[in-house]
């Protein structure tokens, strides 16, 4: 595990659905993802001075190619703010380890000032839906009763991939964390988990279900449209969510998205 020191308000950058190609050229229902990850990447820059950790959720490929991987870390690597990822049902794990092997960034520990910050690997090769192996509802359980008994950590924040709660669209039935039923029971037992962020339903989100906030991040690409039977894009522009993460467990968020961006989905689409 590793631990950082960072300002008294915790300064967090959460990206997420990335979903780069192999090719600079490669492009998700239209949408160069690329192109809109760079767009983000620049507001990033001109908006936020004083990032102190970057959380990416997944789906950082949508072909799962060494190219696409290597791209990620480029773009993160300029800028210069230690950052950890974890995959989504696009991805693949073995591939982002073989790539960012030495890189540490797939560590599933950090700890910064008196947060924790845990990564779950929520993905199951060849599906699009998410869950939590026995292997990783141990490590789960185990984390949180070591981040109870730590006299250094007050407040703990878990990232994944999947919704861990049903989606707000008749077509993500099935799509989201199969097992968040039991997520849920396990982190309410302790008492410094605050908060869960995640993506894969590509669109902002922030609401408190069993008493612990939630957080959904608009994907730095395409956009789906809550609160419809069937899959629909929505035409929200790509973005990302800032996180102030406060001594005494307050959060305070927000997401921003690019301007000045003309989106060329395909919104007749009826999959992606
Ligand atoms: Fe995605």
């Amino acid at each position: 595990m590793t631990r950082l020191a960072a300002r008294n308000t915790i300064s967090l950058l959460h990206i997420t659905d990335t979903h780069l190609f192999g090719s600079p050229e490669g492009t998700l229902l239209e949408m160069n993802t690329h192109n809109s990850l760079n767009h983000v990447v620049n507001i990033v820059k001109q908006n936020e001075t004083e990032i102190d950790f970057i959380v990416a959720t997944g789906d950082i490929a949508q072909d799962a190619s060494e190219e696409a991987y290597k791209s990620f870390m480029n773009i993160m690597g300029d800028l210069d703010i230690p950052y950890r990822w974890i995959p989504g049902n696009h991805d693949d794990l073995s591939m982002m380890e073989k790539v960012a092997y030495g890189a540490g960034i797939y560590e599933k520990l950090v700890q910064i000032n008196n947060w924790q910050i845990l990564f779950l690997n929520t993905s199951v090769s060849g599906q699009v839906y998410g869950n939590l192996s026995a292997d990783e509802i141990e490590f789960l359980e185990s984390s949180l009763q070591a981040v109870e008994s730590d006299v250094s950590v007050d407040h703990c924040m878990i990232c994944l991939h999947h919704n861990p709660i049903k989606g707000n669209a008749g077509w993500m039935e099935g799509i989201g964390l199969k097992n968040g039923e039991k997520f849920f029971q396990i982190i309410t037992q302790f008492q410094k988990p605050k908060c869960v962020v995640y993506g894969h339903v590509h669109q902002g989100l922030d609401y408190v279900h069993e008493s612990i906030r939630c957080l959904c991040t608009p994907s730095t690409c395409i956009q789906f449209k809550p609160n419809v039977a069937h899959f629909t894009l929505d035409k929200a522009n790509p973005g990302y969510r800032i996180l102030k993460l406060s001594e005494d467990g307050s959060i305070d968020t927000k997401v921003i998205r690019v301007t000045e961006f003309t989106s060329q989905v395909d919104c007749g689409r009826s999959e992606y």
